[in-house]
């Protein structure tokens, strides 16, 4: 019989729920498998790094595991409903942006989530690239099929920018946590995750949005390029962190956040802690618009997400996209 795909995630979840041995036949009773069939997940478990204590008798106990980034460890480990019940884990792969957008040609679900350990060819926004080794970083891309109109899709960017702001803050309390409108999240002022949204749509109709997210999670050295800008959770924590957890307390807050956002269709129950990150907020900003640059004093965002600014007369504007630049942050348009 062919392992089912999952196997090795169920196993592993019922490995970790619990304190005490679990025998093989309790295994194979509840998961519905033959014992060679969970013997041999087990052993491909002992060779990636888990530490699984095996007694006669008695059966199998997970004594430690390692910081390993793949489909089953997150699969094991998601307590989500829908946002990343279905894990797609490449070791290596070009953009988890295009995947993501194969999968949604296919007609995979809503919530289905691939991540890589590593891009080759990883986007950036406005054709920029997004630097993407292996091992360090966070790569992940969301697929949604949203119900609502294409008119707000484009406040999901914001709805997960909060919600990996809000991880960050709460695996990492002593970070420094900042959002730069609409969807950079900063630590220390430098930027540790962007974040790229792509729609297929009809005029009323989305077919579907994949929001991809990167994280500079453990990275120790960045290029010429981006030095200047780019900061890792490594280097301001001092270090190593856990990025299963990052990803697993995302999909967490986003499913909760996409649920609220469904009921009210804008941001209003989102402004105020959307604010409180906002490294924008209450300081003079520049927008750099294709008609002219100009500048006021940023003053939160709207219920569309748009950022409020007050200008020099004292009258206000709202920037619905577009690059702003803020003084004394990074200056790269
Ligand atoms: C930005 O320019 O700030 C957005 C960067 C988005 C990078 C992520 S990494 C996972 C996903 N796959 C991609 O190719 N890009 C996004």
């Amino acid at each position: 019989m062919a392992p089912r795909v999952s196997l090795k995630a169920d196993i592993l979840r019922k490995l970790r729920n619990t304190k005490v041995h679990i025998s093989g036949q309790e295994l194979c009773d509840d998961l519905g498998v033959s014992r060679t069939a969970v013997w041999k997940v087990i052993k491909q478990l002992e060779e990636e790094g888990y530490d699984i204590e095996a007694v006669t008798n008695k059966g199998y106990l997970l004594l430690g595991y390692p910081e390993i980034l793949s489909g089953s460890e997150l699969m094991s480990r998601m307590n989500t409903i829908w946002a990343g019940r279905k894990v797609y884990f490449h070791k290596e792969t070009e953009s988890t942006n295009e995947d993501a957008k194969y999968l949604a040609e296919e007609g995979m679900d809503h919530g289905s989530l691939v991540v890589s350990d590593c891009q080759t060819e990883g986007k950036g926004r406005r054709g920029r690239t997004w630097q993407s080794p292996a091992g360090e970083g966070i790569y992940f891309t969301l697929l949604l099929r949203p119900r609502f109109s294409p008119d707000k899709a484009s406040m999901l960017t914001l709805l997960m920018a909060v919600s990996v702001a809000e991880v960050i803050s709460g695996l990492h309390p002593e970070l420094d946590v900042k959002i730069k409108w609409p969807n950079d999240v900063l630590v220390n002022g430098h930027k540790v995750c962007g974040i790229l949204t792509e729609m297929s749509a009809e005029p009323d109709y989305i077919q579907y949005v994949v929001v991809g997210v990167g994280i500079n999670a453990n990275q120790t050295f960045f290029p010429d390029e981006i030095k200047d800008i780019a900061t890792s959770l490594r280097i301001e924590k001092g270090e190593k962190v856990d990025r299963p957890a990052l990803i697993l307390g995302i999909m967490e807050y986003f499913e909760y956040y996409y649920g609220i956002f469904e009921e009210h269709l804008d941001m209003s129950a989102f402004v105020d802690i959307y604010d409180r990150y906002l490294i924008n907020r209450d300081r003079e900003v520049r927008v750099l618009d294709p008609l002219g640059e100009y500048g006021g004093i940023a003053e939160g965002i709207n219920d569309r997400g748009e950022l409020i600014i007050k200008l020099k007369d004292g009258s206000y504007c709202t920037v619905a996209s577009g690059e702003v630049s803020v003084r004394g942050v990074y200056g790269y348009v």
